[in-house]
């Protein structure tokens, strides 16, 4: 089986690096090529995830940018048209809930196949099933679509299933294999723990700080979702409210390139404020530094999904800064809990926190490194069924 594995943006490499090395391990049934749409970019934003995940640069790179829904979509669309019409996969395994997800499924399902027996590759998405019901987000059509567009849901929880279930998917296109975010998590945090970003941000940040960073003595913060950093005034607040949050604990913030265009239109007053607190804004940081960074934090804020995720397995407090999550399972049996967004209670519920002790919680089904072990014997299993 000659499989394309899709990524565009940050989250999804995390997601096809165990895949990849998974399927690796079978030469002669399988032959993955890593397609990277080009969605994100910046070398912060990419590349050292290559290096990171040790996973090869990928085989073909449609370099499609930044743009509108529209465009951007549009344009993965038709550079994924030709590489799939050059190269026929019998394959293409999406995963996650970004534009380069549905794209590359909605160009799969229609494309024909002239010389081939196929007449279109199977289509199968990883992390399928998750649903936040709120249609102001982009991702939850991307979900949606992907996986009406699919021929193999693989899902990271029960809850998924039974979305997909609702929809009316059939149940045999369905398979309950975990997390594949875990999967690497699992296998990169002894590496991570290496990392010697405390001391380099402690470095960088000597003026802004009291003490050198240590490990259970900051916050972490990310941010990038539209709702939170696209109004200058919506972010403002946010930011005001880890600017009293940073009074009791020093905050980290890589911070993602969308909310670094954002931050421009700031008030001048609120980003002088910020240049003297012990919030440390720095770029994105790799995803051993992260993940060091994830599991030393007394206190993670953020609005990303795959951090829900992380937090929970990891067992450190997750504020989410967001009206809902596609992850639910996160706040039944995880740590994360939703904020909702007033300046005082998000800083209310950092600081209760800060006071809790944490909660401890316990494993969640399948998020225990073995994912994409699953979704490779899955494949071997079922793979002639689709020949
Ligand atoms: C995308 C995904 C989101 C995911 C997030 C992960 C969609 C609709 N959104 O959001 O689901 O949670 O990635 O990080 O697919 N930019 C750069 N350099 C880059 C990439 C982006 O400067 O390498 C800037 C550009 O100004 C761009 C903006 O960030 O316009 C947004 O990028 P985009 O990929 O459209 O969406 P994200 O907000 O990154
Ligand atoms: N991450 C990273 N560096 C950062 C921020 C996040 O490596 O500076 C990792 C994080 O560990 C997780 C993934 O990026 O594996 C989450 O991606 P993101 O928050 O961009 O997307 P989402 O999960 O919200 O779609």
């Amino acid at each position: 089986m000659k499989i394309f594995l899709v990524a565009g943006a940050r989250p999804n490499f995390m997601k096809i690096a165990p895949i990849y090395k998974q399927l690796t391990k079978f030469p002669k049934d399988f032959k993955p090529i890593i397609v990277h749409t080009g969605q994100h970019y910046d070398e912060k934003m990419s590349k050292i995830f290559f290096e990171d995940l040790q996973i090869p640069k990928p085989h073909i790179y449609l370099g499609v940018g930044s743009g509108s829904h529209a465009y951007q979509t549009a344009q993965i669309m038709i550079r994924f048209e030709k590489v799939l019409l050059e190269h026929q996969p019998d394959m293409v395994m999406v995963v996650g809930d970004v534009n380069s997800t549905v794209a590359c499924s909605l160009v799969a399902s229609k494309i024909v196949y002239s010389d081939s027996e196929r007449r279109r590759p199977i289509i199968a998405h990883v992390e399928a099933g998750l649903r936040s019901f709120d249609w102001n987000m982009p991702e939850e059509t991307n979900r949606v679509l992907t996986d009406h567009l699919s021929d193999i849901l693989f899902t990271t929880c029960s809850d998924a299933n039974q979305n997909l279930i609702k929809e009316g998917i059939a149940l045999q296109k369905i398979a309950f294999v975990g997390n594949v975010m875990i999967d690497s998590l699992v296998q990169f945090m002894s590496l991570a723990k290496k990392s010697n970003i405390l001391n380099q941000l402690s470095h960088q940040f000597a003026e802004r700080i009291s003490h050198p960073l240590e490990e259970g003595k900051f916050a972490l913060v990310t941010l990038h979702r539209p709702s939170n950093v696209d109004d200058p005034k919506v972010l403002g607040m946010i930011l005001n409210a880890f600017v009293e949050i940073s009074e009791r604990i020093p905050i980290v913030f890589p911070m993602h390139p969308r909310t670094q265009k954002l931050t421009r239109q700031l008030p001048k007053t609120l980003l002088e404020t910020l240049s003297n607190r012990p919030i440390l804004i720095t770029e994105p940081v790799g995803y051993l530094d992260f993940l060091y960074l994830e599991q030393a934090a007394k206190l993670v804020l953020t609005d990303s999904g795959g951090i829900q995720e992380e937090t929970t397995y990891l067992n450190i407090p997750c504020l989410t800064l967001r009206p809902n999550t596609e992850r639910p399972i996160t706040i039944r049996e995880g740590t994360n809990r939703l904020v909702p967004l007033e300046k005082e209670t998000i800083v209310k519920y950092a600081l209760d926190s800060l006071n809790e002790v944490s909660k401890s919680t316990r494993p969640i089904k399948y998020w225990d490194g073995q994912a994409a072990k699953r979704i490779v014997e899955y494949l071997r299993k079922r793979g002639k069924v689709f020949n």
